[in-house]
């Protein structure tokens, strides 16, 4: 299999991190793609008419995507039904709320890291630094029992705790929430994420 991905991107991480937990990472090779959001990027568009990371190449030539359907694929593939249970809808809506977080994030970033500052949107940029703040609350009272398993929730949780840390160094999302801090702490130390750090 060839995933196209950048290992700075939190839905990546998230894909990266399942494969380490189910034993596939060997069976992925990788292509970097440095993706801009105003450009088409060559390889990844050959294989996705969305132009977007991560998108998995299967042994067969098919093209996978996104994040959710290749944790999904992944897991199917390794038959482990605990780390993607689909029909666990708390699990699935913790899933959601990652990828959420990350969008964000991800959003923020393009908004304030490449987006001319002339032409950047404060009430957007607020809207995406309220939503952070609020979902990073939420995780902390109402999630902690469900992240203290190892599935698509936590992990997706993990990969955007992780790229907040990666762009936003001085954001102190752990003030005020010890119990995120605490699963971050423990659950960053696992060789999948220790695999898998954003660069
Ligand atoms: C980043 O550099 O922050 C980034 C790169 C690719 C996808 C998402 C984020």
């Amino acid at each position: 299999m060839l995933l196209h991905h950048n290992p700075a991107s939190p839905f990546v991480r998230m894909v990266r991190v399942l494969a380490h937990e189910t034993g596939q990472a060997d069976d992925i090779e990788e292509s970097v793609a440095t993706i801009l959001p105003i450009e088409r990027h060559a390889a990844t568009s050959d294989a996705n008419p969305l132009g977007r990371i991560p998108t998995l190449v299967t042994d067969d030539g098919e093209a996978i995507f996104d994040s959710r359907v290749i944790c999904a694929y992944l897991a199917n593939r390794a038959g482990n039904t605990e780390i993607h249970p689909s029909t666990n809808f708390r699990v699935m809506t913790l899933f959601a709320l990652a990828q959420g977080l990350c969008d964000s994030a991800v959003n923020l970033r393009y908004e304030t890291g490449l987006r001319p500052e002339a032409l950047q949107w404060d009430q957007w940029i607020n809207r995406q630094r309220e939503r952070i703040g609020i979902v990073l609350d939420d995780l902390n009272a109402n999630w902690q029992d469900d992240l203290s398993a190892v599935h698509v929730g936590s992990i997706g949780v993990a990969a955007a705790l992780g790229y907040l840390d990666f762009r936003y160094p001085d954001l102190g999302w752990r003030d005020g929430r010890d119990g995120l801090a605490a699963f971050y702490e423990s659950f960053s130390q696992r060789p999948s994420m220790q695999a898998t750090v954003p660069g």
